[in-house]
């Protein structure tokens, strides 16, 4: 065929015909799940229904004062900036690591990009390698890996381990192909657990991933709202083979903002350089104003620090009073460590759950949704046995600025945070029934 005819034959296709979407490299793969549950929402919404928000997970909070004010300062900023990042936003990046950890790695060392959910894509398309990631995990690693056409190990975790990956786990996949490329994704404070490594845990993995050469992605997106503001990175005891991953939307209240960080040790140079490739023929470059506002979040402040500590204190808060209500139920399960997720187990009453027709975890949050108007995401989407009964609850649907006014207690709750006080109370209402 002729190169004319073949465009030509394009042009012609009917798109409307089923067999063309063979030709995709998404095939198979649907919308991120954390979007169904949104527009199913909607649909309820639409139809008059209260809907409580479980399932969405984005600050609630504002983003802080003085960073607005340094976007405004800076919307005139009109240039292309370099690939790698603002040299003033890679410097303070540089500070932040060392200032809030004691990570010191050089400001050419760090990469900025359009939120670190591009820069983990990236990463995948750039390093062939194996990408292992412990179950449950955050929704879109797996399907990133799906789309560039890389093979995903999970690693299960267990319930009575708040869900952390297991050294001895990652040691067992290494063991039979030890020179194999591996990359392995750790997250903690973890979505969707809310749960964090100690040092001791810390310390384990590192060890393994030191002996098998595997270089880790720290996704620490989640870092600055640990409840006790004692985030640990596996950095410490694994430099020469950690990225940590950070940006600004969680701990700043900036998703839409979209702006991630890497921070690479001086040994992986050769990656950071091949990630630039491609995001200089990809993006380009991170939004100026967006960098440059950057700038000021990660040099910090007095206010920033006030902001952190209130942030962290009402998300510890409500994270323990629905773990709490829910243990009610019998469901035992730890308090959470830092984030704003919860990650149930309702395995203990499966069988009345059978007896209502209800043999997965989407079926249960269907139903919960439709009975309730509560909306969470089932375990399944985070790489969850589909029999088994567990759900992830985003806790941010209330308005964080008016929590941040207060002197934030749990009795503020009910007046500050209706969605999360009557949303938590309907569902426990839901799950007696079934005890
Ligand atoms: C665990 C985790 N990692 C990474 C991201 C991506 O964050 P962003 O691309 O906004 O930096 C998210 C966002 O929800 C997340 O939950």
């Amino acid at each position: 065929m002729s190169l004319s005819s073949y465009f030509c034959n394009l042009g012609d296709m009917d798109h409307t015909n089923p067999d063309i979407h063979l030709n995709l490299n998404v095939r198979g793969m649907k919308p991120s799940a954390t979007l169904q549950i949104n527009e199913m929402s909607n649909t309820l919404q639409q139809q008059g229904r209260h809907v409580y928000r479980f399932g969405l997970g984005q600050s609630p909070f504002p983003v802080p004062d003085e960073v607005v004010d340094a976007l405004k300062i800076n919307a005139f900023q009109k240039d292309y900036l370099p690939v790698r990042g603002l040299k003033e936003l890679r410097e303070a990046v540089a500070g932040f690591n060392e200032r809030v950890q004691q990570i010191y790695i050089k400001k050419d060392n760090v990469l900025i990009g359009p939120g670190s959910k591009e820069l983990i894509f990236i990463l995948q398309l750039v390093y062939y390698g194996e990408l292992i990631i412990p179950t449950p995990s955050w929704v879109s690693y797996a399907p990133q890996a799906k789309i560039i056409g890389r093979n995903i190990t999970w690693l299960p975790t267990r319930k009575q381990d708040n869900w952390l990956l297991q050294p001895e786990m990652l040691e067992r996949i290494a063991i039979d192909d030890p020179y194999r490329p591996r990359l392995v994704i750790l997250n903690y404070p973890s979505n969707p657990t809310g749960y964090t490594y100690s040092s001791r845990q810390l310390k384990d993995l590192a060890t393994v991933a030191r002996k098998y050469k595997m270089i880790i992605v720290s996704d620490e997106i989640y870092g600055l709202l640990n409840f006790e503001g004692t985030h640990n990175s596996i950095a410490h005891y694994y430099p020469e083979g950690t990225i940590i991953s950070s940006g600004l939307s969680k701990w700043c209240g900036a998703g839409g903002w979209r702006l991630g960080t890497f921070s690479f040790p001086p040994g992986l140079q050769w990656l950071q350089e091949a990630m630039a490739v491609v995001a200089s023929e990809t993006f380009t470059s991170t939004s100026a104003p967006i960098q440059y506002a950057a700038v000021k979040a990660f040099s910090g402040s007095p206010d920033i620090g006030w902001y952190l500590q209130k942030s962290r204190t009402v998300l510890k808060t409500i994270g323990y009073f629905i773990t709490d209500e829910l243990n009610k139920t019998g469901i035992e399960m730890a308090k959470p460590d830092g984030g704003f997720y919860l990650f149930h187990d309702f395995s203990n009453l499966k069988p009345k759950l059978r007896g209502h027709g209800i043999h997965t975890s989407k079926q249960f949050c269907e139903k919960l949704l439709q009975d309730t108007g509560v909306a969470i995401l089932p375990g399944t989407d985070f790489g969850r046995p589909a029999s088994e009964m567990t759900c992830r609850l985003a806790y941010v649907d209330f308005d964080g600025k008016k929590a941040l006014e207060k002197d934030f207690t749990e009795a503020d709750i009910k007046t500050v945070c209706p969605n999360i006080y009557n949303g938590t109370k309907v569902m426990i209402k839901w799950l007696k029934q079934f005890e």
